[in-house]
């Protein structure tokens, strides 16, 4: 089994426990960092009228559930809202939600779309687990219309050791791995995720990499203590 396969094999066997955990693992915290990361990308997108949203690697359907409910909020109308994974196990339980979205199966390298087709396109906490990163944002830059925005929220690897990242990874390391083990009973799983973000690419590398592909930057954030990162690109 490939490493990306395991990553999905994993994901689909943690499926039916996520949201239970997530909550409790992130005391609702990022219900916030969500809520923001919409509202930032209405107001700089700027259109009252949009065809599609994409979330990529949508999981249970997160935020495909917030791409829903603050457009209302920022009086804007999206006509269609899609989320797509490679795990079936977490198709499933999003599709349960009865949400106001469509759900598919695909990677981030392979989208289901036309060139120059979505408005905006969000993967949240996802592209760690994208083994073939490069392909990946590469494949959304080619999905995404020309200004088109792409949104990624991610727990990046910080640059210099803090107060923050060391209570960050006191609790990724040692917390998270016990409770996300005990609601789930696979602790593989959530010991792998403190070892997915030390694997990863500091919020710098992370731009520079955009900025390669063709990205404008166009927001850079860092919320509770950088323990979140937002950056919103544009093609
Ligand atoms: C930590 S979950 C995040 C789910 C959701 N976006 C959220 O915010 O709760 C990571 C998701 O990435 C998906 N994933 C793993 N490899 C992927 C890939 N190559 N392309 C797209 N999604 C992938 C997993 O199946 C899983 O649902």
């Amino acid at each position: 089994m490939s490493k990306q396969e395991k990553i999905v094999t994993m994901f689909d066997d943690i499926a039916g426990t996520y949201d239970v955990a997530n909550r409790v693992l992130s005391f609702g915290v990022d219900k916030s960092w969500r809520k923001d990361a919409c509202d930032k990308t209405y107001e700089l997108y700027n259109q009252k009228s949009i065809d599609i949203i994409l979330d990529v690697a949508c999981g249970t359907g997160d935020m495909c559930e917030f791409w829903d409910k603050h457009a209302e909020k920022n009086s804007v109308k999206v006509k269609k809202i899609v989320g797509v994974d490679p795990s079936t196990g977490m198709l499933n339980e999003a599709k349960k939600k009865d949400l106001n979205a469509e759900f598919q199966i695909a990677e981030a390298k392979k989208l289901p779309f036309e060139t120059d087709s979505v408005d905006i396109l969000s993967i949240s906490y996802g592209l760690r687990n994208v083994i073939d990163r490069k392909e990946g944002l590469e494949e959304f830059y080619r999905v995404l219309k020309p200004g088109g925005l792409l949104v990624i929220l991610e727990f990046t690897k910080l640059k210099k050791a803090s107060i923050a990242s060391r209570v960050r990874d006191f609790y990724m390391k040692k917390i998270l791995p016990l409770v996300g083990g005990l609601l789930s009973k696979n602790y593989e799983a959530y010991s792998y995720l403190p070892n997915s973000i030390e694997g990863f690419l500091t919020k710098e590398m992370l731009i520079d990499e955009l900025k390669e592909i063709g990205f404008d930057i166009k927001v850079d954030k860092g919320y509770s203590l950088d323990i979140s990162t937002l950056i919103i690109s544009q093609k």
